[in-house]
Formats: structure tokens, sequence, C-alpha cells
């Protein structure tokens, strides 16, 4: 990697340039200082602090319980580790939709007191109002759209999204009116490919970041937990490639550190004062 390349920040008009040039964009989540710094030194174009924190970090069934508080310091956690990628904040479960005042004072929160620099929402071309506001007030929004974890109990579960055709109807005129509201990108999540092609190739300015959206969405995004291998038994979408198992390291590690405890073999003569 060449050092100009390192040290180019990147921003919401990188995510458009990529997409009018045809080259993919990189998306993980991260939800705090250290990892954050890791993404950032491998390059990482968006850190995104999903509300997967909920789950993840958490030891929640869903998305749905994480308060602003607690987003907002894991968003400032991560934007004090990381200064190249952009930084993306998720606005959790009921801080954008009881209303359009709410939703501007959630996501400017997010700028002010966490120093993200875009806000990710969920919804379709029900929150074109809210998204629009929010633009008009400087903030960059990414929409997210398919499976809306947030409502996960109106989808009865982790559903593939397009399915039907009332499904894509729907899908198709959420994605159009999303750019058109001012979104720079949008998760499109769990999705059938041909759909999520037809939505990317649609699309002129807002890029699609696809998590269980087939190859041609313009990006991919994975929950850092998930593709590291940090996650619970059983949970393997298949969508999900993980490119690590920490798992067994880290219980490895913890076991020999067990074992030399309690054998007096920690610490050593040279590990003490
Ligand atoms: O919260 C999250 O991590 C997300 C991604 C899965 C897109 O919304």
């Amino acid at each position: 990697m060449s050092s100009t390349r390192k040290q180019r920040k990147v921003t919401v008009q990188t995510f458009i340039n990529k997409k009018a040039k045809g080259e993919k964009i990189t998306v993980l989540t991260a939800y705090d200082a250290f990892i954050a710094g890791l993404l950032d030194k491998a390059e990482i174009d968006s850190i995104l602090v999903g509300d997967s924190a909920s789950n993840v970090l958490h030891g929640f069934d869903t998305t749905i319980p994480i308060t602003m508080d607690i987003m907002v310091a894991h968003t400032a956690a991560v934007a004090r580790g990381a200064s190249r990628a952009l930084i993306i904040a998720d606005m959790p479960f009921l801080s954008f939709q009881p209303s359009v005042e709410t939703a501007i004072l959630n996501a400017g929160r997010f700028l002010k007191e966490g120093n993200a620099e875009a806000v990710k929402l969920e919804g379709g071309i029900e929150m074109v109002p809210t998204i629009r506001r929010i633009v008009e007030c400087g903030i960059p929004v990414m929409g997210h759209i398919g499976l809306t974890p947030q409502s996960i109990h109106r989808f009865g579960g982790p559903k593939v999204q397009g399915r039907q055709e009332k499904s894509r109807a729907y899908l198709k005129e959420s994605a159009l009116a999303l750019e058109e509201a001012g979104c720079f990108s949008c998760v499109l999540e769990l999705l059938e490919n041909d759909i999520a092609t037809e939505i990317t190739e649609s699309l002129h300015t807002m890029a699609t970041i696809g998590i269980g959206a087939g190859v041609n969405c313009d990006g991919q995004v994975l929950v850092i937990n998930d593709m590291l291998g940090l996650r619970p038994e059983g949970f393997k979408p298949k969508f999900l490639r993980e490119y690590a198992n920490l798992t067994p390291i880290i219980v490895e590690a913890i076991g020999k550190y067990i074992d030399d405890v309690l054998n007096g073999r920690f610490p050593a003569e040279d590990e003490s004062y």
C-alpha cells in the first residue's frame, strides 16, 4: 500500500466515487477503540458502529434493547481509535422513529458527542421525510432495507427478503426513494441476489452495501465478531464467511493461564518486581 493511500481520509464522497468507478467498498463493524484501530491499519473503507453491539457485546437476543447513550459511547470509542475510515453510527430502535425532531437530535448527538461522520437508520420509503431532514441538517445518512433487525418481531425471524412480488416492489421503490432523499449509501440485508443486483444497477449515487445480499452490491459489510469466529455456537448464517476462528485460540490461552496460576508458573521471576 502506498503511503498516500494510507493517509487518504475516507469520506461519503469516496463511497459515491467508488460506486461511479465500479470499485468495491469495504465495511466492517467495530464497537471499541482497539479494534477500530486495527480496521484502520488494515485500510477498511468504513467502520459501522452497528447496533449489533446489542447482540455481540451486550448479550441481548435482539438489537432492540440498546440505547442511544450506549451507542454514543461505542461510537466515541471507535472514533478515538480510527482516523482514516469513515465512521458511521447506527441509530438504535426508537431513536429516530417517533418524530423527525427526535431523529435529528439523536443523529446530531452521534456527530457532536460520538464524533461519527454519518448515521445509519433502518427503514424504506416510509423513512424518507425523516432522512431528508437529517440530510438537510448536514448529516450524511446510510439507509438500511431488506431484513431490518429492529423490526425482527414483525418479520417473524431472520427471513430472506424479496421473495414475493409485493416485497420486491417495496424494496425497489424504497431504494430509489432513499437515493432521492439524499442517502449516500444503503445496507441491503438478507436479500435475494437478483433483487439486490437490480437495485444496485438502478441507483446512480447511493452505494449498496450488502450483507447476505450477493456479490453484486457496491460493497460488503460483516459484523466483526462473526467474521473473526467470536460468535455463539450454532450461529452460522449462510452468508457469513469466517476469516478467522478466534474462539478456540482464546479459550486455549485462558486455559493455559488458569493452569499456570494454579501451578505457580505465573508470574515468573522476570515478571515480578
Ligand atoms: O448493526 C449492524 O451491525 C448492522 C449491520 C449488520 C449492517 O446493521
